[in-house]
């Protein structure tokens, strides 16, 4: 597994590498939900590579980037394990020099959900996609359905901008209570850890009542907040039961939605989904 840091060493590297690769980029401090998009890469493509870079215009002036967790030895043994050819590692510094000042945004569907409580989030994440994407040069690019908005917001900008690849969407990896993995479950204390599968109940809950045949929007939404509710340190941001492709919200009654929610647990935000209906 080759390890590279400038940009110039990235795409030396990458001409050596057979088509097609398969790209999995990541912020680090690598859980098995990662491993699952790695491992997806690995069985589909001839080469695959990983990037590892917490990307500081992804986050808001009042969020985690200093606390965001980081292990970059661990990362890359475990990267190294799963077969992967290339990793880059760049600085903020080669990502974002002095003077940068082109950003990429994708917009309505970046503007609800997560776009509306974290203004500028998206920005980010798809101006250093759209980076990663040119420098890589992938056929495939693996991505979590974990961060659903994230995911449609990249297949947006990757069809309306000509990317010439495949964004492939990999289901989300769960712990066995069912939180779904994320690095920011290292952040909590035993009592917080096990409020945060109440995320879990609650999609659960109205995924259960869509099966046995409820179909009325508001009502779902009103199953997954009651369900919230049973938690004192669960403090929901928003509860969406949304089309899957526009994501916007719905009323009446549905054939198919993503639910979703964000809920902070302390002083920790989690964001967790669940599909119904066709897709699903
Ligand atoms: P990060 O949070 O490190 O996640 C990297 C990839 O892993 C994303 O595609 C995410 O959806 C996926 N992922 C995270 N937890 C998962 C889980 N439990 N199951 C399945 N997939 C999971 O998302 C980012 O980084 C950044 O925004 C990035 C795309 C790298 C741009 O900076």
């Amino acid at each position: 597994m080759k390890v590279v840091v400038t940009l110039e060493e990235l795409r030396a590297a990458r001409r050596t590498l057979p088509d097609p690769l398969g790209l999995v980029p990541t912020m680090g401090f690598l859980h098995e939900g990662h491993l699952s998009l790695v491992r997806r890469a690995r069985n589909e493509c001839v080469s695959v590579a990983a990037s590892i870079f917490v990307n500081p215009t992804q986050f808001g002036p009042d969020e985690d980037l200093d606390a965001y967790p980081r292990n970059l030895d661990r990362d890359l043994s475990l990267l190294e394990a799963e077969g992967v050819d290339l990793v880059w590692t760049p600085t903020d510094e080669m990502m974002y020099p002095q003077g940068f000042q082109t950003w990429v945004t994708v917009d309505e569907l970046a503007g609800v959900l997560e776009g509306a409580q974290r203004p500028g989030h998206f920005r980010g994440v798809t101006t250093v996609v759209a980076k990663l994407f040119n420098a890589f040069q992938p056929q495939r690019a693996y991505f979590g359905q974990k961060d659903a908005q994230q995911a449609a917001v990249i297949k947006r900008m990757a069809r309306d901008l000509d990317f010439l690849l495949e964004v492939v969407v990999c289901p989300t990896v769960r712990e066995p209570d069912g939180v779904a993995m994320s690095s920011r479950n290292s952040y909590f204390d035993e009592t917080q850890r096990k409020a945060a599968g109440m995320l879990y109940q609650a999609l659960s809950r109205a995924a259960e009542a869509f099966a046995a045949g409820e179909r009325d929007a508001e009502t779902l939404r009103r199953l997954m907040s009651e369900t919230l509710a049973t938690e004192k340190l669960a403090r929901p941001e928003y509860v969406s039961v949304a089309d899957p492709d526009t994501l916007e919200e719905l009323s009446g009654p549905i054939e198919r939605a993503l639910l979703s929610m964000a809920v902070f647990i302390g002083k920790i935000r989690l964001i967790d989904n669940m599909l119904l209906g066709d897709g699903a």
